[in-house]
């Protein structure tokens, strides 16, 4: 997809459809609508207000009406989007309202559009966001659907203001990085896991470093053996495919010594069976997604890699397929992990947290002095906070805070979980140093619990996205599948790192 700046009023904007968005009653009531929509409005000798008092439209979001031929406007269409609550409407709002609006559009027949917004001081960032929601809402994963498609993508997106200040275009270009490599992590996690191995993955990921400022090494099987990654290695041993730990490194024009060095570390289980202890049938086909932390940081690193900031970044993500073979790890297995921590496997489907328990470890003895690690850990986060809200552990409250603002800038919903030392208590095991699992209740504080022990003392955030990583039903502005979550915000906490 194209995405241009135009500074034209939007009587003089060309293409398949313009877009303005329209406020709920009472916020039009009270003089929210924008000065654009109002302009739209008179263009088509008061079409909108038609709209509203024919009842088709109430200005909540998502609410849609299409106008053919405007009269006043060069547009062949006209697409009033509902903002919902005036007064609410930000970035993360616009973000949404543009994808549906382009879902609509393209499900219509349209190839190019625009969005029409007031100049102000809120348009850098709603621009921003409306520029990422229309290349977020063009993603369909439909590759293995052969035949005419439904939907052809878009070609053109602008967003138009006039009187705009200069330097718009520097604003959509970031964010077409950013949503890009969103549906870069997308198009990884929706492949199924018969295409999609650790192998193929750590390919996926020398593929994407290639011609990029970035450096990839791929560990094998033997050399995490030498190492001594048995936690790692001992999930890997129930399938047939080999391991691989993909690592991928991005330096800043300017390194100094002792300069801060982010790790980020994604789970990249390709297919979690369980193991032995196996998974009901029931939903197991979800379980091709549990490697949307890895792609997440896959994702992220594609954009930093061309955002270039100033802070050093390494990506560690640790690729296995949880699988029940003979040569599975049994319930009750002892391992010595990479930090010389040795661990009962209690349970083989709690595989999650054994690999990343070595790879933060890694990530640690390759210098990093921050974490953040980004996973579809426990079903239990999504008991504790549904589809909506990523859960954000950590034991460093300025790192935890850092990532919660970056969330919220980039427009991604993270909630803040207690990690008390008291719930150490629920890792006890006679035989091992700790368990990898805790007792009935709190199961998502317990597997981050678990993990705190190999990132202490190093500052660490750890992200448990298992219940907003994909997307069940769809919605007006995303397809059933990937969401590609919590890519923006490794972004924007790589970017902002000097800001803070
Ligand atoms: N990959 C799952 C977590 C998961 C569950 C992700 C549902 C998305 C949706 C993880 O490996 C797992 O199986 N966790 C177990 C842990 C339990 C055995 C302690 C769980 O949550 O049930
Ligand atoms: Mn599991
Ligand atoms: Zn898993």
């Amino acid at each position: 997809m194209e995405l241009k700046f135009e500074a034209k009023p939007i009587e003089q904007v060309e293409s398949d459809a313009v877009i303005v968005v329209a406020f709920d009653k009472d916020s039009a009531a009270s003089g929210l609508t924008p000065e654009v929509t109002m302009a739209a409005n008179a263009a088509t000798g008061g079409w909108i207000e038609e709209v509203y008092e024919s009842g088709e439209f109430a200005g909540k979001p998502f609410d849609m009406s299409l106008l053919h031929r405007p009269t006043g406007l060069m547009a062949k269409r006209l697409l009033v989007v509902g903002g919902g609550k005036g007064a609410k409407f930000s970035g993360a709002e616009l973000r949404n309202a543009t994808a549906a609006a382009v879902r609509f559009l393209k499900s219509k027949g349209a190839r190019s559009m625009a969005l029409a917004l007031d100049a102000g001081p809120a348009l850098e960032d709603l621009a921003t966001a409306a520029a990422e929601g229309a290349i977020l809402g063009d993603y369909e994963p439909d590759q293995y659907k052969t035949g005419e498609k439904d939907t052809h993508a878009v070609e053109t997106f602008s967003v138009a203001a006039p009187g705009a200040p200069g330097g718009m275009n520097e604003f959509l270009d970031r964010a077409l990085i950013v949503a890009e490599a969103q549906n870069f992590a997308r198009a990884l996690a929706s492949e199924p896991a018969n295409r999609m191995t650790p192998s193929v993955l750590a390919q996926r990921a020398r593929e994407m470093c290639f011609g990029s400022a970035l450096q990839c090494e791929v560990m094998d099987q033997a050399t995490m053996r030498q190492l001594g990654m048995g936690a790692l290695l001992a999930v890997a041993q129930g399938s047939a495919e080999p391991p691989a730990l993909i690592i991928l490194r991005y330096h800043p024009f300017e390194e100094t010594d002792g300069a801060p060095h982010l790790g980020l570390v994604g789970k990249g289980v390709t297919f979690d069976s369980g193991g032995i202890s196996i998974k009901p049938s029931e939903n197991m086909d979800k379980m091709k997604y549990d490697m949307c932390g890895g792609a997440a940081v896959l994702g992220a690193m594609q954009a930093i890699a061309r955002l270039a900031p100033s802070i050093r970044v390494t990506a560690l993500i640790p690729a296995v397929e949880n699988m029940p073979g003979s040569r599975a790890q049994r319930p009750g297995d002892i391992v010595t992990t990479l930090s010389g921590k040795t661990v009962e496997v209690l349970n083989t489907d709690a595989e999650g947290r054994l690999i990343l328990a070595d790879a933060l470890t890694y990530a640690r003895q390759q210098g990093c002095t921050h974490l953040v690690d980004a996973a579809t850990l426990t079903g239990a986060i999504v008991v504790a906070l549904g589809h909506l809200y990523t859960g954000a552990f950590g034991n460093d409250e300025a790192l935890l805070d850092q990532t919660l603002a970056a969330a919220r800038a980039a427009g991604e919903k993270l909630w803040p979980m207690p990690l008390d030392e008291e719930y150490k208590d629920e890792l006890k095991s006679p035989f091992a140093d700790l368990p990898n699992i805790g007792t009935r209740w709190g199961g998502a504080i317990t597997a981050a619990m678990f993990l705190k022990q190999f990132a202490d003392p190093t500052p660490w955030v750890h992200l448990d996205i298992a219940g907003t990583a994909w997307l069940e039903e769809k919605k007006p502005y995303m397809p059933k599948g990937p969401t590609g979550v919590a890519v923006r915000t490794l972004v924007r906490l790589a970017t902002g790192w000097e800001e803070k």
